[in-house]
């Protein structure tokens, strides 16, 4: 994935989670490290990036939403630490460098994941910039609440767990959820925050939601086609683990054709704002994507 502004969001966000970061000689020392580690290692920033771009569509500075995009960012780097577990997908690499359990052990991965996820709230509801209401922080709070738990995130990580899905339908909502969940709220957050109307916030969610489609269709093709050095992480973790993916479901044609009809869609609900730009963009960019 490469263009100017992707390098741009990617640098604001780490600016920024290095501010929440900084700590100095706590006794839980092992325990930041841990959670940095994996933090820093890398990553697109993509959830971050789509908030921050939603902001701008939205005429709103980007500072109005960086609090969120780090703590969505914080989430879903816990939800990687977590996937990559023995008990879940038992990954050795992620972001170029060995899984956070291989370095720090399976105990600590799992409390520095869940520090993660701690943290993105105590930062979300810490949120104070000037001139954003209090009930649109709250609505925020919210929304990133439900995408990060079971009827989000979580809840698409178990139908993930549980395996054999026989059919598309169901396939796609696995796939709503485990990844999709997160990114839609990035861009629904992005949009509260700005203070859009319910017209607006339902055009970026939909945007969001054909996106998060596309982005996991293109992640089960790279976990076959793809390139172990380029992606930062194992190819052939889905057929080790037996996974139901849109490659086992529809073979690779049709999975990239079912991509590019999500990311056609995506940018077809971005067609009532007159500066959408950037989003749009950042669809095109990620369809085949190599990382
Ligand atoms: C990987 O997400 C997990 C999925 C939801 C497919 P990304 O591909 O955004 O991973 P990073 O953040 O760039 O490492
Ligand atoms: C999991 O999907 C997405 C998460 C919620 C972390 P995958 O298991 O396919 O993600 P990768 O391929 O390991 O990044
Ligand atoms: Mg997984
Ligand atoms: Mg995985
Ligand atoms: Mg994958």
């Amino acid at each position: 994935m490469k263009n100017d502004f992707v390098g741009y969001y990617a640098k604001i966000t780490e600016d920024a989670l290095k501010k929440y970061m900084c700590v100095s000689d706590l006794p839980q020392k092992r325990l930041y490290d841990a959670m940095e580690y994996s933090l820093f290692a890398g990553g697109k920033r993509l959830r971050p990036m789509i908030m921050m771009m939603t902001a701008k569509m939205l005429k709103k500075p980007i500072e109005t939403v960086i609090p969120f995009a780090c703590a969505m960012e914080m989430i879903h780097t816990y939800s990687l630490i977590h996937d990559d577990l023995p008990a879940m997908d038992n990954d050795d690499l992620r972001r170029g460098k060995p899984t956070n359990h291989k370095v720090f052990g399976e105990a600590e991965a799992i409390l520095a994941g869940d520090a993660l996820l701690t943290k993105a709230f105590e930062i979300a509801s810490g949120y104070d910039v000037d001139g954003v209401d209090r009930a649109l922080v709250l609505k925020a709070i919210n929304v990133l609440a439900r995408s990060a738990g079971a009827d989000g995130m979580v809840g698409g990580q178990d139908i993930d767990m549980g395996g054999n899905l026989s059919d598309l339908e169901k396939l796609k909502f696995m796939h709503s959820l485990k990844t999709g969940a997160i990114i839609r709220a990035s861009g629904v957050i992005g949009a509260i925050l700005s203070g859009a109307d319910e017209g607006e916030i339902k055009a970026v969610d939909e945007y969001c939601y054909n996106l998060g489609i596309a982005f996991q269709i293109q992640d089960d093709i790279l976990d076959v086609l793809g390139n172990e050095e380029s992606l930062g992480k194992p190819i052939g973790s889905d057929a080790d683990n037996n996974k139901s993916t849109y490659v086992t479901l529809c073979g690779i044609d049709k999975a990239q054709r079912l991509q590019e009809e999500y990311i056609k869609k995506a940018k077809a609900s971005l067609n009532i704002f007159d500066n959408a730009e950037e989003l749009l963009s950042l669809a095109d960019l990620l369809v085949n994507r190599k990382a």
